[in-house]
């Protein structure tokens, strides 16, 4: 898939698809100005004028509840208009195809689409094919990718950890069928992060896992040695299609993270999830409610984030 696509001829972002292609500054700029909209909000400012009169498409193919409520919010406090499409009740339950259901949604004079799909690669072909003057954000495709979620992934971070090359981080758990895991290794290498690692059984890492730029472990009580960011990952269950596992309970003993496996890692470490949890099946529920967890953080650092993304996407088309 082209990153190219994702920029339009001066250079702004257009579309947001992937984080392949993009540049420390590119990203830092989405981090400074999601940065800028939580300390507008601080100070009481909840709504800002910047996609008055413009109208964002929620297109979810894929169940959410994280993403597309943040998402809504997030056009809503940029005062856009907001259509949320319900598949299990629209025309594609009906037969019609992805670009009939996108050349309807153009008819109503629309400026972005949002869309999630369970094929990799939806949210580009969506791109390639709507008209000039729409912007398309990717909130995930398959196992491709989660852009927006990495992005808020690593505001999470740096409001914790500013200095990314200081930081060695440990993304844990399924991550052959993670498009968030995908991300965030991306974003984490252009923002010049000291070392990446990934921890899973064999059977839960993409094949040739090191091309990504991480080193892959097996064993938690190893890999969790000298770490800052622990990323945890949901098992994507719906995903596996033969036995990746042995049982569920075995999983939770060799990779689960729990307050004892926690000390391995440095004493003020940081533990991140994308949600939704699995507790006590990748995560104890004592760290997930616990000092270190940032969930919920994540949760609300998602509006500011997309609201970054939403009015840096609309700049390209001259607001
Ligand atoms: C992730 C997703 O949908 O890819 N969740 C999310 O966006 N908050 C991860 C997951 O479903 O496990």
């Amino acid at each position: 898939m082209s990153p190219t696509i994702q920029f339009d001829a001066e250079g702004q972002l257009k579309h947001f698809l992937t984080i392949e292609g993009f540049t420390q500054a590119h990203l830092t700029k989405i981090l400074n100005t999601a940065e800028s909209f939580v300390s507008m909000s601080q100070q009481q400012v909840q709504k800002f004028p910047l996609l008055r009169g413009k109208t964002i498409v929620n297109l979810f193919f894929e169940n959410s509840t994280r993403t597309r409520s943040t998402f809504e919010l997030a056009a809503s406090r940029l005062s856009a208009d907001v259509l949320n499409i319900d598949i299990a009740t629209s025309s594609t339950k009906k037969g019609e195809s992805l670009l009939d259901t996108i050349r309807t949604l153009e008819a109503m004079h629309i400026d972005m689409f949002v869309v999630r799909h369970a094929l990799s690669g939806a949210a580009h072909f969506i791109a390639q094919h709507t008209s000039p003057h729409i912007s398309v954000i990717n909130a995930g495709d398959g196992q491709h990718a989660h852009p927006t979620q990495a992005m808020l992934d690593m505001f999470t971070i740096r409001q914790h950890k500013p200095d990314f090359s200081q930081l060695k981080i440990a993304i844990i758990g399924d991550i052959l069928h993670s498009r968030v895991a995908r991300s965030q290794i991306q974003a984490l290498n252009i923002l010049g992060a000291k070392e990446v690692r990934v921890i899973a059984p064999q059977t839960l890492l993409p094949a040739q896992v090191e091309t990504l730029g991480v080193t892959a472990w097996h064993d938690m009580e190893l890999g969790l040695n000298d770490i800052d960011v622990i990323m945890m990952l949901r098992l994507q269950t719906e995903r596996m299609n033969s036995a990746f596992l042995a049982t569920e309970s075995e999983y939770f003993k060799c990779f689960g993270l729990t307050t004892e496996k926690l000390k391995l890692a440095k004493p003020d470490a940081i533990v991140l999830h994308p949600g939704p949890i699995n507790r006590g099946l990748e995560i104890a529920s004592e760290v997930a409610d616990g000092k270190q967890s940032l969930i919920l953080q994540q949760v609300n650092n998602g509006i500011a984030v997309r609201m970054a993304i939403l009015s840096l996407a609309m700049q390209a088309q001259g607001i």
